[in-house]
């Protein structure tokens, strides 16, 4: 045991808590006390990765030494994990998406403030390049007044067929993707108010909870955010792109740099018109390469262990805590505005909490 880290134990030992443990155990502000699953062949792996293996969530709670509590169980267990480990004297750090609707989020809130322990969501997907590249750009100005941004996954695999597959699980690809990519936009646009939502859900591959989704985010001064994730697209698109009235941005996938084309002379001369079989047009043809400037952003340097350090720094009072948690409740608001468009197939109104 080491006195100058954190003790942290984790709640559900599968994909997403033993990735918390690596990361724990590679950690230089916290350090791995032990897991808790409710999976015995999942306590036994863990034990054979040299993990201590608590004999219950009571057992694991009682744990003086424990500082955090890291929840990566299915989607509707967090809630009630949450509010035990807090009664218990925990800090807790909770999977996304954090609950299944904003009332559940509430007690979570209250809760924190009732014990005056820390809670926050592990919207790691702050920490993703691609995001870093499209928030910095979009605050530098450079493309000028942006008046639209697109973000998307696609995979082609359908929906995962565990409890990503049921609802009474907190399934489907809106809980599960877009919340990552509905917090990145609103951190993207962090200076502007959504007014209205529209959405429609897929049901390509599974009738019960939505496969994927296209979602329209208005936001005051025209500003539209096009959201969308697919998991039956074999081509997919381009991760993100932004246009503003002096240029254009786009990353093509997980791994790309960013290019950007900047406008030096709006009025173009002697246009080359395109033609195609069917007629000609000047309004749609390229531009001429010298009225404007292309270049690449690089992707920066991102360590995703700032997370567990802000943590770490939140919990003694040393920094603010960076995932706030009317962040992950507007985001929550979203989600549910989203629904309600699709049942209804109509734009909805959205009383923003900012
Ligand atoms: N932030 C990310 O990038 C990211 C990525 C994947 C998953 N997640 C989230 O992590 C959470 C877990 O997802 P996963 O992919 O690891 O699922 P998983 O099915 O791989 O693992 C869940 C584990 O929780 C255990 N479990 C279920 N109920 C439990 C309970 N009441 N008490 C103790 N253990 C219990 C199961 O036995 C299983 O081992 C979900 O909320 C998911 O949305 C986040």
């Amino acid at each position: 045991m080491s006195e100058n880290k954190k003790r942290v134990a984790i709640v559900g030992y599968g994909g997403m808590g033993s990735w918390h443990a690596r990361h724990i155990l590679a950690s230089d502000v916290c350090e791995l006390a032990g897991i808790w699953d409710i999976k015995p062949e999942r306590r036994a792996l863990a034990e054979s990765n040299g993990i201590h293996v608590y004999s219950s969530l009571n057992d694991l709670l009682a744990d003086k030494s424990i500082e955090i509590v890291t929840i990566a169980v299915p989607n509707e267990c967090h809630m009630p994990i949450a509010l035990e480990a807090m009664d218990s004297g925990k800090n807790v750090v909770c999977e996304k998406p954090v609950t299944l609707n904003h009332e559940e989020l509430e007690k979570i809130i209250d809760k924190s403030k009732s014990t005056g322990k820390l809670f926050s969501v592990h919207q790691n997907r702050r920490w993703d390049c691609d995001y870093l590249i499209m928030k910095d750009l979009y605050a530098s100005g450079k493309l000028g007044e942006v008046f639209s941004i697109e973000s998307r996954y696609h995979g082609s695999r359908g929906i995962p067929g565990d409890w990503r597959a049921k609802k009474e699980h907190g399934g489907g690809m809106m809980l599960d993707w877009g919340v990552h990519l509905i917090d990145q936009i609103l951190g993207i646009a962090c200076d502007r108010k959504i007014e209205k939502i529209y959405c429609r859900c897929d049901h390509i591959t599974n009738d019960e909870v939505d496969d994927g989704f296209k979602l329209e985010i208005y936001f005051n001064g025209g500003f539209t955010a096009h959201v969308e994730v697919g998991t039956s697209n074999f081509i997919s698109m381009p991760r993100f792109f932004m246009a503003g009235r002096l240029g254009a941005a786009m990353i093509e996938d997980w791994k790309s740099d960013c290019r950007v084309v900047l406008c030096d002379e709006w009025d173009e001369k002697d246009v080359k018109p395109v033609v195609t079989a069917a007629g000609l047009t000047k309004t749609m043809a390229p531009r001429d390469e010298n009225t404007t400037t292309e270049f690449v952003i690089p992707r920066p340097a991102s360590d995703v262990h700032n997370f567990y350090r802000n943590i770490c720094r939140a919990i003694d009072g040393k920094e603010e805590q960076l995932i706030k948690n009317n962040e992950v409740l507007r985001v929550m608001l979203v989600m549910e505005a989203a629904f309600r468009s699709d049942e209804l197939c109509a734009v909805v109104d959205f009383e923003d909490i900012v």
